[in-house]
């Protein structure tokens, strides 16, 4: 409204303290800043070593092969459109044959999903696990992202040691001490930014059975895939996915030196199928007047305002499917709040 004075009052820009402490949380912005103190008269040669990008050295270039691949697509006129939400189902499935390779079963397109850069998969998952009451066990020392993007969305972070005196391994029993109900996931990097080390198979088979005991999946950050030197080779997390579900987190920027080009994926590497879903049988003697799973989800749709999947839809009747376990138990913990349920026993209706 025109007040007749210049003044308005604008409703926006008000002070968002999550949002301040993330970006005092950004490595890049600081190491610019860094950039900016160098006096550029002084004729010693700058030494870069505070650098995350390859790609200015002239003795790292990206493939010839990739340059022209790109470039080939980008003049095709094919890939002009809006891909589906996922990605380009030739990329997903590209990055699914990628990963398979080093994992002892076979990825399909369906299991990734492609983002612009790892950066990007990271918010995606920080935002996906940021349910009410959830929490996360970040690295320390980590790369900051992942406390920033969880402080934004209200996720709760707690941090787990990496021990220098066992070459930055994860410190397991300080794991299992932070760890509470409420803990969703564990963040590894591996191999580690900013600690240089390469977990062995045994490190990592002993963090999947670590989680596997919390019930909780393993988010492994593998931006640095590959760059393994020396005795110990890279091992992915997603190899020990029949102990524990892993969500494997990468892309092209770090192996082919090509930050630029922002493409990165989140991988399932969950061969068992738990974070798809999680199939519940339901115990219909708790349900007095409710005829079967259809009509259970169909109540507390209407009346919770909770979609569960009946398992009718899949020929298994009196079961329902989850597609968040960790949803499952906040719902599960208020069922004995739900009006639709007359009979309330003791006990649990799955
Ligand atoms: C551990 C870690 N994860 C993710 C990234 C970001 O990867 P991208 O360039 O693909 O966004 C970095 C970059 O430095 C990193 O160190």
């Amino acid at each position: 409204m025109d007040n007749g004075s210049d003044e308005v009052a604008w409703r926006f820009g008000a002070a968002n303290p999550a949002l301040e402490a993330a970006s005092a949380l950004s490595i890049r912005a600081l190491v610019h800043r860094l950039y900016g103190c160098v006096d550029r008269s002084n004729p010693r040669p700058l030494a870069p070593l505070g650098h995350g990008d390859p790609s200015p050295f002239a003795c790292f270039r990206a493939a010839a092969a990739a340059e022209e691949a790109v470039a080939a697509a980008a003049t095709s006129g094919k890939c002009n459109s809006y891909p589906t939400a996922a990605g380009l189902t030739e990329a997903c499935s590209a990055v699914a044959a990628y990963l398979s390779r080093y994992l002892p079963y076979e990825l399909s397109r369906g299991d990734i999903v492609l983002t612009a850069g790892c950066n990007h998969a990271i918010e995606i998952m920080m935002a996906v696990l940021a349910t009410p009451s959830a929490n996360v066990l970040l690295p320390r020392p980590g790369y900051p992202l992942y406390e920033a993007r969880a402080a934004l969305g209200g996720l709760e972070f707690r941090h787990y040691n990496l021990l220098p005196e066992k070459g930055w391994e994860v410190d397991i029993e300080g794991v299992e001490a932070l760890a509470d109900n409420n803990t969703v996931a564990i963040v590894t990097v591996n191999p580690n930014n900013p600690c240089g080390s390469v977990y062995s198979y045994e490190h990592l088979a002993k963090i999947a059975e670590t989680a596997k005991k919390l019930g909780i999946m393993v988010i492994s950050d593998e931006i640095y895939e590959h760059c393994a030197f020396g005795s110990k080779p890279f091992v992915p997390m997603g190899v020990f996915g029949e102990i524990a579900p892993v969500v494997t987190l990468g892309g092209i920027s770090k192996r082919w030196m090509v930050p630029g080009w922002r493409l990165g994926w989140i991988a399932m590497t969950d061969p068992k199928g738990v974070l798809r879903k999680k199939k519940v049988k339901l115990d219909m003697s708790y349900f007095d007047g409710i005829g079967d799973d259809i009509d259970f989800c169909t109540k507390l749709a209407k009346e919770e305002s909770v979609v569960i999947c009946p398992g009718k839809t899949n020929n298994h009747k009196h079961f329902t499917c989850l597609i968040c376990c960790g949803l499952f138990n906040e719902i599960t913990h208020q069922w004995k709040s739900w009006n639709f349920l007359e009979n309330k026993r003791d006990g649990d209706f799955f």
